[in-house]
């Protein structure tokens, strides 16, 4: 059918026929919300790079945590900052460590909303890196090791789901194996399958306190330009137990989104990074964009390409627009 007889704007023509034919629905079902957590008490600090962002003491998240569960988001993604760091990530996997202690008392104070927690090493590392040094350079293996400790940790402290974003060959198995052993085998991984070394986690590494002090993170994270090899990446973590898989950064990888969504039949998670974030509210305190519409037209296009969940730094914010019923 062509034009004359067929002409695609009659259905475009008011937003009730937008609405019978609109493809693909933003929810609040989708969203997961990252959060920032430091030692002490009464902290609520802002991060500069990510307005309406801040480093909380635990108090302070318990109070974050309970507004997203009001506002109906599923799941938090908890991020630990660590008072002391040093060469071995003593931190990550300390029983009374920021995050464990964390991990706790959101799940005693909210019981009813996921709490997920980051497997990495770099925000408890002096140095930065995602793992241990060996010769001035991230040795997998030890690494590895660290991490599950670490994941099984969390899971004691009561985290509902764990989310390795290392990029260690093997992270996911030796995580699943040590979950497994500690009793932990309903614990689900949510795995950074194909996590790019991107320049769009700058404004994280502020938040974080995780920018390496040496060298980069391309000799573990992907390199930008590759997508044949997400797949390869996805497929591992797939065989190696991951229970979701995720595409980070979400934007500027797309096309990885929707090639993982054609190729494998997991959940698919996309990470909307903090740079991504940055961006938008940037431009909208400019007045050079409409920062609430480029908000949900960022986060309908990671869903649209065919991401099931998206953890973004929005998420309440979204949430609140998709409750008035505006969009
Ligand atoms: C690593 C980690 C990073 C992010 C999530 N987990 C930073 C990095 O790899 O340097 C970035 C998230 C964001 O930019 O929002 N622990």
């Amino acid at each position: 059918m062509y034009f004359p007889a067929y002409r695609p704007r009659r259905l475009r023509k008011n937003e009730n026929f937008r609405r019978l034919t609109r493809e693909t629905r933003l929810s609040v079902d989708d969203l997961i919300y990252p959060l920032f957590v430091v030692e002490g008490k009464g902290i609520k600090k802002p991060i500069d790079s990510m307005p309406g962002n801040y480093q909380m003491s635990v108090d302070n998240l318990v109070k974050e945590v309970r507004e997203a569960k009001a506002l109906g988001i599923p799941g938090v993604l908890l991020f630990g900052i660590p008072e002391k760091k040093d060469e071995v990530a003593s931190g990550a996997f300390a029983e009374n460590g920021v995050i464990q202690k964390a991990v706790k008392k959101v799940k005693d104070a909210v019981p009813d909303i996921l709490v997920i927690t980051d497997v990495c090493l770099c925000e408890y590392t002096s140095h930065g890196h995602c793992g241990m040094l060996k010769g001035g350079e991230v040795d997998n293996d030890t690494t590895v090791e660290v991490l599950a400790e670490t994941a099984v940790s969390q899971a004691r402290a009561g985290a509902d789901m764990v989310a390795p974003s290392a990029m260690m060959d093997g992270q996911v198995g030796a995580i699943r194996d040590g979950l497994d052993e500690a009793g932990f085998e309903a614990v689900p991984i949510m795995a950074y399958s194909a996590k790019y070394a991107s320049c769009f986690y700058g404004p994280f590494r502020e938040a974080a306190e995780s920018a390496p002090q040496f060298g980069d993170r391309k000799a573990y994270q992907m390199d930008p330009p590759n997508v044949v090899e997400a797949v390869r990446e996805i497929g591992l973590d797939i065989e190696e137990g991951a229970d979701i898989i995720m595409v980070k950064p979400a934007l500027p990888y797309l096309d990885v989104i929707r090639t993982a969504r054609e190729e494998f039949d997991l959940p698919i998670a996309a990470y909307n990074v903090s740079g991504e974030f940055a961006m938008i509210k940037a431009a909208a305190r400019l007045g050079w964009l409409d920062g609430e519409r480029a908000m949900m037209e960022a986060l309908t296009a990671i869903k649209r390409a065919g991401a099931d969940i998206i953890l973004t730094y929005f998420a309440k914010d979204a949430a609140k627009l998709l409750q008035s019923g505006k969009p």
